[in-house]
């Protein structure tokens, strides 16, 4: 049976963990060739001998998405083995939460190098190595649209992703290649509990009309759906994935 992505190549930021390890399983589960690209390299390595277990196709790649070099190579390392490239998802991430008064230069540079400028170099090689049909999906937050204490520099980040968006999405559009973000609301990663307490956890969930926190797989189908030709009309807006908690008052 003919599966959504059947012939497509794909690259996932931070797929090694988390949240970029469900979407590359998500991809790969519907037939695209994968590259799983972390900081990690053994960790990508891990998730790449899942999906080849589940017949799937992939690659793992190591590298900083901070650093556009890192893109150049595993793009081009996954044209030439596959000959085409058409899915992009910008998902990987250092963050730390804290107080204002507590931001370092190091953390803020971490930060917005993994957070921001890493969306700009995966714009700019990825959508010059697409063809039309292509797909360039941004992780973004909840927190772009909402205040969350103690996490200014992620909120700003985030938000600055849903800029790159749009902009991106009118400037590629007329190629043919699309430009979305996905906003996740809580979902229980690694990562999330680095910086959420996890006292934090029971108010999140009682905040969230649909009563629980998100799973790794919620974010993945919003990420497939933007990935598909089924979004085929949809280019720079974004998904909220939150169980309804970012719009409710409760
Ligand atoms: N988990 C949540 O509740 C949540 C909520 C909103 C948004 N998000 C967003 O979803 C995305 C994934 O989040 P997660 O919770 O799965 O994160 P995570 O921290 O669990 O995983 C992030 C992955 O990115 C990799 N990474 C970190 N720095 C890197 C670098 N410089 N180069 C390459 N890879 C690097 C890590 O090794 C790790 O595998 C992020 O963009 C995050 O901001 C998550």
């Amino acid at each position: 049976m003919a599966k959504r992505l059947d012939g497509k190549v794909a690259l996932v930021t931070g797929g090694a963990r988390g949240i970029g390890r469900s979407i590359s399983s998500a991809l790969a589960a519907e037939g695209a060739v994968v590259g799983v690209l972390d900081l990690r390299e053994d960790l990508a390595q891990v998730a790449v001998d899942g999906i080849l277990a589940a017949g799937g196709t992939a690659m793992a790649f190591g590298g900083d998405v901070a650093q556009r070099e890192t893109f150049d190579k595993a793009v081009q390392a996954l044209k030439q083995a596959h000959g085409r490239f058409d899915i992009l998802v910008n998902n990987a991430i250092w963050v730390r939460y804290g107080p204002i008064a507590a931001i370092t230069p190091e953390m803020l540079t971490r930060m917005v190098g993994t957070g921001f400028n890493s969306v700009v170099w995966g714009i700019q090689v990825g959508s010059e190595a697409m063809t039309e049909g292509g797909s360039i999906i941004n992780i973004a937050s909840a927190a772009a649209f909402v205040g969350v204490a103690e996490a200014m520099v992620y909120g700003g980040v985030k938000s600055g992703v849903l800029g790159l968006t749009r902009s991106s999405a009118v400037e590629l559009g007329p190629r043919g290649i699309r430009v979305n973000a996905v906003c996740p609301g809580s979902v229980p990663t690694d990562g999330m509990k680095l910086n959420v307490d996890p006292d934090m956890m029971a108010t999140r969930i009682a905040r969230t009309p649909l009563g629980r926190l998100g799973e790794v797989e919620d974010i993945a189908q919003a990420a497939l759906f933007l990935a598909s030709s089924d979004s085929s009309w949809i280019t720079g807006t974004s998904i909220l994935v939150d169980g309804g908690a970012t719009h409710a008052i409760r």
